[in-house]
Parts: structure tokens; C-alpha cells; sequence
């Protein structure tokens, strides 16, 4: 008999013996991180950055293939009993020697996994991964100058690039309340001592927010740079219009942490058939938080439109695009995305 053959022997009587349960759920017990177990990572080790941010670091178990610098991961979080999901960019270089990842996430009021990663979350903690996505990375052919336009917690993605690839020229203007607000100070600043960096703070307690006329004044050749900008919408928005005007938005690249909302309408009546409930809805909740708030189970990664990951279908009635105010019907097969979806009168969601 082939190896193989005794192989499959072995694991049938395995199967025998574990029923109900398959032989793999007793070894995602005793070794989640193998290969071919459901991709999922174990919390190795929580740094606080600063008073409500904190870097993550996971070792991520086999299946992993890598990041580029820039992108992000989706990590399935156990927070009261409830798995949520959400997107964070890894901040960690694509070299680091030990394999480990780190994602640096920032604490918002009232934020469920936010809160739960910076306050709570304790090493030996299994997480659930996706593999590694996303287009706001940096280009093969290394560009001559270098503009990063941060704000936040949208230092995070930047910082992932900072830490990957030295450019000769690298500019950046980064935003937050107060230096000590301000993520990865210390590294930063160490770059600049090395010359391998030059750095605005702008402290918007005291300075304001950033004008993004300012620019011509804080980096006059802005606009013969190749830029990479992340932060809240205002300031990316403000960012878009800037590089178009002056035709250069092929040299932008803008990576958002929520979707821009731009169209609101009437709501409706709200089933979701599966679960058999029923709740009214306004016209500019997303159904994800619509659906979530009623406690039914909802299948959701990024919550801003371009992971796919709760796509559902529509069984009735009507949805609106948040971001483009389109209308959806229901007819067989169709799909949508509950994080940027309003109900649109009453409609049926299949869950
Ligand atoms: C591609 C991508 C990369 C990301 N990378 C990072 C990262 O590196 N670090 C990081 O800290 N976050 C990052 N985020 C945001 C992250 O995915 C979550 O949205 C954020 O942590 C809030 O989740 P929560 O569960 O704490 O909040 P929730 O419980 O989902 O929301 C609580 C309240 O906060 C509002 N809210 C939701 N998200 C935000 C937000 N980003 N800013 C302000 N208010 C919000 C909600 O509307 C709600 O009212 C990224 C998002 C995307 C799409
Ligand atoms: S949750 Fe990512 S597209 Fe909806």
C-alpha cells in the first residue's frame, strides 16, 4: 500500500473515531496555526503607542503569503462573544526576520474592536486573517521625490512603507492634536535625525486644521512629488481637488478608513428573513449596522465598500449606494454590499 493510500486509511478511522466532529476541529484545538487550518493568527504581544493607540504584533500561522507594504489585512475579532471583523494596515516591514505582523490600531469612542485590540486584547489570543490586500502600496520603479500626507491613525499604512523602502527624497506632513498624539513620534523623529526624512507636525489643537493651500508653503514642489495620503475625508477630499486642479492627480494615491457617505434618502421596513426580524431603518444607516444593531449574525471585513466581504443577497424591495445614491432592485441573484447600502423603502435581506 502507497503512503498516500495508508494516509487516507488512517485519517478515515480518525473520522470514525472523532464523529460528530471532524479529526481537523481536535487539531484546530491543539494547533490553530498549522497549515491548512482556516488562516488565523495568535497575539503574541500588545506595545501601547501612545494614550489610545497600540501596535499588535500576531504570528500569523501558515498559510500566510506575505504583504506590500501599504496593505492591509482583515482580522476576525472575538469581542464579547461575538466574532466582529475589520481592516488594519500593517505597519510591521515585508522583511521582518521572526514572520511576525504588526497592525497599530487607534481606540474611537465607542468603537467595538478598537477598543477591545488597544485596551483588552492579551497575548495568546487567537485571532482570525485574511490574507493581505489592497492597492495603496508603492510602485516597482522607485519615484525621485516622495510625499506621505498623513493624518491620525492614517500615519498606519505609511508607516508600513516608511519601515520597507528608503527613497532618497521623502517628504511628510502629518496631522494629530498634539505632538504626543502623534503615532510613532520617537521613529519618526529618529529618521529625521538620520536625514532619511523631512517632517511637519501639524498639531491641530493649537495650529488648526490643515489648510491644504498650506502645502505650497510646508512643501513647494507638492505637486512634482508622487504622493500617498491617508486620513479622514475631509482632508483627503480637500487633497483630491488640489491635485486635480493642478492636473496632477495621477501623482495622488489615497487610501480612506471609511467610505464617503454622500447620499441619504427615504428608509423603510427592514426584514431579514432568515433570522426573521424586522426592524425600521433610516435612510443613511448602512444595513451592516442596521442588521448588527438587531442582532443579526452579519458577514462584513472592511465596512467601507471594497472588500466584498458582506456581500448578501436582496430578496425584496430596494436599496440606495450610499456612495453614489444608486438604486438597487431585488431580482434573482442580486447581490449587495450592506456596508454601503440603505434601505430603500421595505426590502428583504437574506439573513
Ligand atoms: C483599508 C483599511 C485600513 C484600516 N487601517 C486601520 C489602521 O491601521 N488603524 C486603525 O486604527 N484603523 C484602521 N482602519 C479602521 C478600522 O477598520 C475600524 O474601522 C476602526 O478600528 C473602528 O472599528 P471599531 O469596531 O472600533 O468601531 P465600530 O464599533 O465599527 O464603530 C463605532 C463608531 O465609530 C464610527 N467609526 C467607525 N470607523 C471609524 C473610523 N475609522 N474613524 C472614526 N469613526 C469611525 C462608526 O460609524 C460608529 O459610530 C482601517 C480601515 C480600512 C478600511
Ligand atoms: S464589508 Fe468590505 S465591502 Fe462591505
Amino acid at each position: 500500500m502507497t503512503s498516500a493510500a495508508l494516509r487516507s486509511r488512517a485519517w478515515k478511522l480518525l473520522e470514525m473515531v472523532t464523529t460528530p466532529l471532524l479529526p481537523s476541529d481536535y487539531l484546530d484545538l491543539v494547533s490553530p496555526l498549522r497549515a491548512g487550518a482556516d488562516l488565523c493568527g495568535r497575539i503574541e504581544a500588545v506595545h501601547p503607542e501612545t494614550g489610545d493607540a497600540a501596535t499588535v504584533v500576531i504570528r500569523p500561522g501558515r498559510g500566510w503569503r506575505g504583504h506590500t507594504a501599504g496593505q492591509y489585512v482583515r482580522i476576525g475579532v472575538d469581542v464579547d462573544g461575538v466574532r466582529l471583523w475589520r481592516a488594519y494596515s500593517i505597519t510591521s516591514p515585508t522583511n521582518r526576520q521572526d514572520g511576525r505582523v504588526t497592525i497599530t490600531v487607534k481606540a474611537i469612542p465607542d468603537g467595538k474592536v478598537s477598543n477591545h485590540l488597544v485596551r483588552r486584547a492579551k497575548p495568546g489570543t487567537m485571532v482570525q486573517l485574511d490574507q493581505a490586500t489592497g492597492d495603496f502600496v508603492l510602485p516597482e520603479a522607485k519615484p525621485a521625490k516622495v510625499l506621505y500626507l498623513t493624518a491620525g491613525s492614517g500615519i498606519t499604512p505609511v508607516m508600513g512603507m516608511l519601515r520597507d523602502i528608503e527613497f532618497d527624497d521623502v517628504v511628510m506632513v502629518h496631522c494629530a492634536p498634539q505632538p504626543q498624539d502623534v503615532i510613532f513620534r520617537n521613529e519618526l523623529h529618529d529618521l529625521v535625525a538620520d536625514e532619511k526624512l523631512r517632517l511637519t507636525e501639524v498639531h491641530t489643537d493649537t495650529d488648526g486644521m490643515l489648510d491644504i493651500a498650506r502645502l505650497d508653503e510646508l512643501v513647494p514642489d507638492w505637486a512634482e512629488r508622487e504622493t500617498w495620503a491617508c486620513g479622514p475625508a475631509g482632508l483627503l477630499d480637500a487633497a483630491e481637488e488640489l491635485w486635480s486642479e493642478y492636473g496632477v492627480q495621477e501623482r495622488l494615491h489615497t487610501e480612506r478608513f471609511r467610505p464617503s457617505i454622500v447620499v441619504a434618502g427615504d428608509g423603510g421596513e427592514v426584514t431579514f428573513s432568515a433570522t426573521g426580524k424586522t426592524v425600521d431603518a433610516d435612510g443613511a444607516t448602512p444595513l451592516l449596522d442596521v442588521g448588527e444593531e438587531a442582532g443579526v449574525l452579519m458577514p462584513s471585513g472592511c465596512r467601507m465598500g471594497i472588500c466584498f466581504g458582506c456581500v448578501t443577497p436582496l430578496k425584496a424591495g430596494a436599496v440606495r449606494d450610499l456612495r453614489t445614491g444608486e438604486i438597487t432592485e431585488a431580482e434573482p441573484g442580486v447581490l449587495i454590499q450592506t456596508c454601503v447600502s440603505a434601505a430603500a423603502g421595505p426590502c428583504d435581506i437574506e439573513r
